[in-house]
Parts: structure tokens; sequence; C-alpha cells
């Protein structure tokens, strides 16, 4: 896939991986959209903002048809609360709070897009996950319930857009220096360098991205006797 010929949709595209992505894909020759939910404050070169927040459906249904040349989309957007534990008595309401954006978000954006990438000949979806999909953090119940549930639909996304000749691409990716992790006390990776990462394993084909060590050494554990999701992390 050569970048040159590809427009680009990056949801969440503000600030963090979001924007590292849109920069790396503008580097890379595409024509980027970044979809944030204030466009006013949005200045980059070369990247035009479209507005949009994930959780409003009319949102999402005006910057699918605002962007009819889509052949890319990156379904970015997140946030993140701390929890503390299974039993927190708010674990529940926290996450379905996050699953508005986490989970809902990435399924309106998805459906709405597809149309549009099979206009365009297919083109690729890229999900944001996390390393969280695969294991229990006591802080981040709530959060990673959000992901694992954003995999699984992922996985039925991919099958469900084969015959329109779409490629769905899941990224896991550990702890990444942005304003999310700014509470969590863990080592953490260059957003840039992710992005860079991403673009170039989506450029080769790949369906599943592991952007760093710690994730690539967690997904080939997934089949072992002390597999990770029977411990935990971090
Ligand atoms: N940081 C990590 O360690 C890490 C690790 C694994 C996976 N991830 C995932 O990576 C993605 C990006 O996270 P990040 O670390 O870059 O976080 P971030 O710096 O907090 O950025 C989050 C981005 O999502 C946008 N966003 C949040 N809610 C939205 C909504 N309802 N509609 C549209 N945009 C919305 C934010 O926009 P505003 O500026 O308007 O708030 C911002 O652009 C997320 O999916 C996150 O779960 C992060």
């Amino acid at each position: 896939m050569d970048f040159k010929q590809q427009v680009v949709f990056v949801t969440g595209a503000s600030r963090g991986l979001g924007l590292a992505l849109a920069r790396a894909a503008r580097e890379r020759g595409a024509k980027v959209y970044a979809g944030v939910r204030l466009t006013g404050d949005f200045r980059e070169p070369g990247i035009v903002p479209v507005q949009l927040d994930v959780r409003d459906d009319d949102s999402v249904r005006r910057a699918a048809a605002a962007c009819p040349d889509v052949t890319m989309v990156v379904n970015n957007a997140g946030t993140a609360r701390l929890s503390q534990g299974a039993l927190d008595p708010d674990v529940s309401a926290l996450t379905n709070e996050l699953m508005d954006t986490n989970y809902h978000g990435l399924v309106r954006v998805s459906q709405a897009f597809a149309p549009t990438l099979a206009r365009n000949g297919g083109g690729a979806i890229v999900n944001v996950l996390s390393d969280a999909t695969w294991f229990g953090v006591t802080f981040l119940a709530a959060y990673a319930a959000t992901k694992s549930a954003a995999w699984s639909y992922t996985n039925t996304l991919r099958v469900s857009l084969r015959g329109q000749g779409t490629r769905v691409v899941a990224l896991h990716v550990g702890p990444m220096d942005t304003d999310l992790t700014r509470e969590f006390d863990v080592p953490k990776s260059d957003p840039a360098q992710v992005a860079a990462t991403t673009l170039d394993a989506v450029a080769a084909g790949a369906e599943e991205v592991l952007a760093d060590a710690g994730t690539q050494a967690l997904r080939a554990g997934l089949g072992a006797p002390d597999a990770v999701f029977l411990r935990g992390g971090y």
C-alpha cells in the first residue's frame, strides 16, 4: 500500500496517538482528515479538521458524509478512567461511560464509513486497542473491559467486511506517553514511534499490529499455561 494514494480519516486526532498518526500519514503523502471535537482549536498544516464526537450519531454521520473520498479509517478516539479493581462499586457505571467512546464510538464510526470504503475500493479500518485487551489491571478494570469488547467487535468486523475488500487491522499497544497515561507510573513508549510502526505494518498488509516489545511478548504468551490473563499486569 502506498500512502500517497490514501485518504486517511483519524478519529481523536487533536492530540496523543491520534495526532501522531495523522502527522505520520501526512508525512507519507496521504490526504489526512483529523476527526476532532473542536475544529477551531486544530491547527496542523496539511491536515483537514472535521468535527467529530464519536458518542454522537449525528456528528459521526455528518463526518462520513463530509469525507466521501476516505480510503482508510483509524478508530483512535478513546478515553480512560481509573477504577479500583473488580469490586469497585463504580466499576459498572464507569464501564458504561467509557463504552460509549471506546466501544460504541468505534462501532458508530466503522458503520458510518464502511459504505464509503466499499465505494472507494475496499481500503482499511485500523482499530486502536490496547495491551489491556488481554489481561486484568486493577486500576483499569473498566477501561480494559471496553478494549476487550472493541477487540471482539474488530474480529467480527474483519469477517463482515472481507467481502467488500476492506482490511480490518487491530493495533495492540502498551502504555504510551500521552495525556491518557499522565497518572500512570509505568514505562511508556513514544506515540510518534508507535504511529510509524503502525503505518509501516499497515502498508505491509498486516491485520494485526503489535506495536512494542511488551505487547509482542504478551501476544506470544497468550497460549502459555501461565498466560498473562491468569496473572494480571502492570
Ligand atoms: N496512552 C496509552 O498508553 C494507550 C495505550 C493503549 C491504547 N491507547 C489508546 O490509544 C488511543 C489514543 O489515546 P491517547 O493515549 O492518545 O489519549 P489522549 O492523549 O487522551 O487522546 C485521546 C484522544 O481521543 C479524543 N476523544 C476522546 N473522546 C472523544 C470523543 N467522544 N469523540 C472524539 N474524540 C474523542 C480526544 O479528543 P479531545 O482532545 O477532544 O479530548 C483526544 O484526541 C485511545 O483509543 C487509547 O485507548 C492508549
